[in-house]
């Protein structure tokens, strides 16, 4: 851990705030304001009706979310904290300096894992955090800032999306992309590509890529994780009602929807639906949106996927984005993947040919 005893040793003092921080929202300037709320529309009037899980994330929905991370059935973000301590002075070493772009970082408690490996090298700190909570990536920025007294801090509210179309130039002399904490696993295969082309179009060759996925495992611990016996989980996937309601004037009353969370083991992820009670109808009047439920009908909220380690590095590998190193813990619950940004080939084409005409 990066001390106060190492702080309060320094002879000079660190230089203020205000000079290490820089926050730019993405989002203030990006012209989706217009039809937000679309995807609600669209999402509900399908057959099955679902619903975007962004609509998670309001203050109170970033809290439970933190309360989930606690949760003694859910293993994923103690297992990858644990793979963490145990890789991240590996990981340091093999990129050497380089700056870590962080997508979602929320209250970056794991990324202070890292930071401390890379400062113990005696590798400069430079950090971009990337989220769409501005609240979140302020407040997390500045207590980064005051306990790593020579980090500067850029971060981006954003969604992933954009944020790679415009990471700034690396400062330097490489750059490591971070995506934990299995948020892959939220994408359907289909943005998952899409993701990925981002990805290697963001990198430079020779620059690296960390993703943290959750690996297969036997379905009764997977609908534990994601079914908690406090209850937790059903509050935070209900909260998403009280959140469309507040945002959008909705009159959706969460006590007459059910959570539920089902592994589908053909397709290898955790399917989080609200189940409607009874039949009854829903107006959400600033999307002039009226929407009939039947009894039982579900609304999907939540994908997530379980991956194969050696799986996504074969695929990671064919995008030519090279694999260095992989690391798992004892019950091979979780996998981290550290990845190099390959070369062009001799040809000359370069691998971010293959992301197209996006
Ligand atoms: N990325 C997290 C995951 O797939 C998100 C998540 C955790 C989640 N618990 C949830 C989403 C419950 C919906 C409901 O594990």
């Amino acid at each position: 851990m990066y001390t106060s005893q190492t702080a309060s040793s320094m002879s000079v003092a660190p230089y203020p705030i205000e000079n290490r921080l820089q926050i730019q929202d993405l989002l203030a300037l990006s012209q989706n304001k217009q039809n937000e709320g679309s995807d609600v529309v669209s999402g509900l009037k399908q057959t099955p009706k679902s619903l975007p899980p962004k609509y998670f994330y309001d203050d109170r929905g970033s809290q439970l979310f933190e309360q989930i991370c606690e949760l003694p059935e859910y293993y994923l973000t103690r297992t990858e904290t644990a793979i963490l301590q145990e890789c991240a002075s590996e990981i340091a070493s093999i990129t050497g300096a380089c700056e870590i772009v962080e997508l979602g970082s929320g209250s970056s408690t794991k990324t202070r894992i890292l930071l401390d490996a890379y400062h113990n090298l005696g590798h400069p700190l430079r950090y971009l955090p990337i989220d769409v909570s501005a609240g979140i990536l302020e407040t997390s920025a500045r207590k980064l800032l005051l306990d790593y007294p020579s980090i500067s801090v850029r971060g981006l509210v954003s969604t992933y999306e954009l944020a790679l179309q415009q990471l700034p130039p690396a400062q330097l002399k490489s750059r490591m992309i971070c995506f934990i904490g299995s948020t892959l696993g939220n994408l359907t295969p289909k943005e998952c590509d899409r993701f990925f082309a981002h990805i290697i179009n963001a990198l430079q060759p020779g620059e690296y890529f960390l993703l943290g996925i959750d690996l297969q495992k036997p379905k009764h611990l997977l609908e534990a994780a994601y079914n908690d016996s406090q209850g937790v989980t059903a509050q935070f996937n209900l909260n998403m009602l009280d959140h469309l309601n507040w945002r959008f004037k909705g009159n959706f009353d969460p006590n007459q929807f059910e959570h539920q969370a089902v592994y589908n083991e053909s397709q290898s992820q955790i399917e989080i639906y609200l189940l409607c009670k009874k039949a009854q109808t829903v107006r959400l009047r600033a999307l002039d949106l009226t929407v009939e439920f039947e009894t039982d009908e579900t609304i999907l909220t939540e994908i997530s996927r379980k991956f194969d380690l050696n799986a996504m590095r074969r695929e990671l590998g064919a995008r030519g984005l090279v694999p260095v190193q992989a690391w798992t813990d004892p019950n091979r619950w979780f996998g981290l993947l550290l990845c190099q940004m390959g070369f062009p080939s001799e040809d000359g084409r370069s691998p971010n040919s293959i992301l197209g005409a996006d």
